[in-house]
């Protein structure tokens, strides 16, 4: 009996958040970092930004058997493609309109075992200090992969804010971000009864 409930209240909470993203516990705590950083700085926190992160994960994935380099070593800008082939593929996995994303930037790292202070401190003490000093961002997407993470900041413009776009846009921006922890200690009662 509690396991039909306990079934039932899963499949209902991915019913009704169709796009809530499974989200690592750890790509928040850098986010959490980087926003202690800004708060320093007396800017306003960077948002979680659904779509950003998405992109963000599917583009570290491709960084994950690249050796290790610093911050500095990348090219940033958006619209420089030549920087990742299947740019537009992963903007369609993504469901995000390329016109809103030539704004936004991307802040590629490898820090080893990704400690959220590190990382903070490796995008602070780089270059990349302009973009997160910023009052142009307003939020930010993170994804990781082994000592990768690809942080990417959007603005709350139509030119920059990682929308909805294409045929997709049947996908209601809404959801967020449910801690990964919270599936697993879900699996991990079901597995109990
Ligand atoms: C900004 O982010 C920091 C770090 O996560 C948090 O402690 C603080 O409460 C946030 N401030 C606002 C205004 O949301
Ligand atoms: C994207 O921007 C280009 C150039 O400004 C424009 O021609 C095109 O119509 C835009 N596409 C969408 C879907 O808004
Ligand atoms: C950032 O991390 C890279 C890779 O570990 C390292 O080479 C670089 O020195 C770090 N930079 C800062 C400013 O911490
Ligand atoms: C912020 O936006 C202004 C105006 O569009 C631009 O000149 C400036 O370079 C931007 N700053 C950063 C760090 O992107
Ligand atoms: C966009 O962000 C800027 C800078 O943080 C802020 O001044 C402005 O009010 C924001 N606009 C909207 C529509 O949220």
């Amino acid at each position: 009996m509690r396991v039909f409930a306990l079934f039932f209240a899963v499949i209902a909470t991915f019913l009704l958040l169709p796009n809530a993203v499974l989200c690592d516990v750890r790509d928040i705590e850098i986010l959490n970092a980087i926003n202690n950083y800004r708060q320093k700085k007396s800017l306003s926190n960077f948002t979680y930004n659904k779509n950003a992160a998405c992109l963000a994960s599917r583009f570290v994935y491709k960084l994950r058997d690249e050796p290790c380099s610093s911050p500095d070593d990348f090219n940033k800008e958006i619209n420089s493609e030549n920087t990742l082939a299947d740019f537009h593929k992963l903007l369609k996995k993504c469901h995000i309109a390329y016109n809103s994303t030539v704004d936004g930037i991307m802040l590629p790292a490898c820090v080893p075992h990704l400690d959220p202070e590190s990382v903070s401190n490796n995008y602070t003490k780089s270059r990349d200090v302009d973009y997160i000093n910023s009052k142009n961002f307003t939020g930010a997407g993170v994804g990781t992969s082994d000592d990768w993470i690809v942080l990417i900041l959007s603005t709350n413009t139509s030119t920059g804010n990682f929308a909805n776009g294409g045929s997709s846009s049947l996908v209601v921006a809404r959801g967020g971000c449910i801690g990964i922890m919270a599936g697993f200690l879900g699996l991990f009662v079901l597995l109990l009864f």
